[in-house]
């Protein structure tokens, strides 16, 4: 690294799995751009950071359910003259519940978020990154990527589109000097069931679930070492394995038991 320091810009810092990555990434002295929703929490993280790590922390609140945001986050970096280094695309949110009965607005909220956002970002910050010929994307996916999920059509199907989207694009920049990499986390503990209304899901009442510090560490190798994409966990990378030989039907009826209300919840 050069004697110039290095800025990494994350939407989703203040927390789970977003604020783990923000940790290593101040940890090996990026300076930041943290982007969420609520100001006094990315404060609060801002503080934390740095006094753990000394770089020099922005914080962007944006709402990305808002289609403009995700432009006014690359605008507001541009005006402050900063360069982006590394791009995390990590906020996200899910909604539990059977797909006729969901509320349709939020669904299309969490659509921009999860895939409006990612590509206006990915695109903006990337044009930049391929003029320079250097640069680092890291899209959060999910294992949801690979397997269709009942009671939660909806975020499964995002993140099949993050996955994807990442590959195609990862392919056609190869030789640019610029990476993508799409970490695939599976369950993790963080505040994401809170806000998915999925606490009563068999999947959150019978626990086992990831730390998110271990999750961010794998995306963050994967990310550092340019590779195309990481599933964090064993049970996981046997669970998408599995799941790329068997018939697609097969799949989501296997995953509609495990993520469906558990027993006096239904
Ligand atoms: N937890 C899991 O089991 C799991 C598994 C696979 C993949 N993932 C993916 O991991 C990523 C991070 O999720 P997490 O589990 O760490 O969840 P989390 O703890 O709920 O963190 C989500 C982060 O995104 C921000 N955010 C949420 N909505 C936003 C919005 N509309 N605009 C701007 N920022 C917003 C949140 O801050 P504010 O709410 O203050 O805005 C927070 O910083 C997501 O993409 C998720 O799909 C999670």
């Amino acid at each position: 690294m050069s004697d110039q320091k290095k800025y990494a810009l994350v939407t989703g810092a203040t927390s789970g799995i977003g604020k783990e990555l923000a940790k290593l990434l101040a940890k090996d002295q990026y300076n930041l751009v943290i982007v969420a929703r609520n100001q006094d929490v990315l404060n609060d993280t801002a503080n934390e950071l740095k006094l753990e790590s000394g770089v020099e922390i922005r914080t962007l609140a944006k709402d990305l359910f808002k289609r403009e945001a995700a432009f006014e986050v690359y605008d507001e970096v541009k005006r402050q003259g900063i360069q982006i280094d590394v791009l995390v695309n990590d906020a996200g949110q899910g909604q539990y519940g059977e797909f006729v009965e969901t509320d349709l607005n939020r669904e299309l909220d969490i659509i921009q978020l999860n895939i409006g956002a990612y590509v206006i970002l990915t695109k903006l910050f990337l044009k930049d990154m391929v003029a320079r010929k250097e640069g680092k994307i890291l899209n959060v996916a999910s294992i949801a990527s690979k397997l269709p999920g009942p009671y939660q059509a909806v975020y499964h199907g995002t993140k099949a589109f993050v996955h994807s989207f990442n590959e195609a694009v990862r392919s056609e920049i190869k030789d640019s000097g610029v990476t993508l990499t799409s970490l695939l986390p599976g369950v993790t503990d963080t505040d994401f069931f809170n806000k998915a209304e999925m606490q009563d899901s068999k999947i959150v009442q019978e626990g086992g679930m990831a730390d998110p510090a271990d999750v961010a560490k794998d995306g963050y190798e994967a990310l550092m070492a340019g590779d195309d994409m990481v599933i964090s966990g064993f049970k996981n990378k046997m669970q998408v394995s599995l799941g790329n030989i068997t018939p697609d039907s097969m799949v989501a009826d296997a995953m509609k038991k495990q993520q469906e209300p558990a027993e006096g919840k239904k």
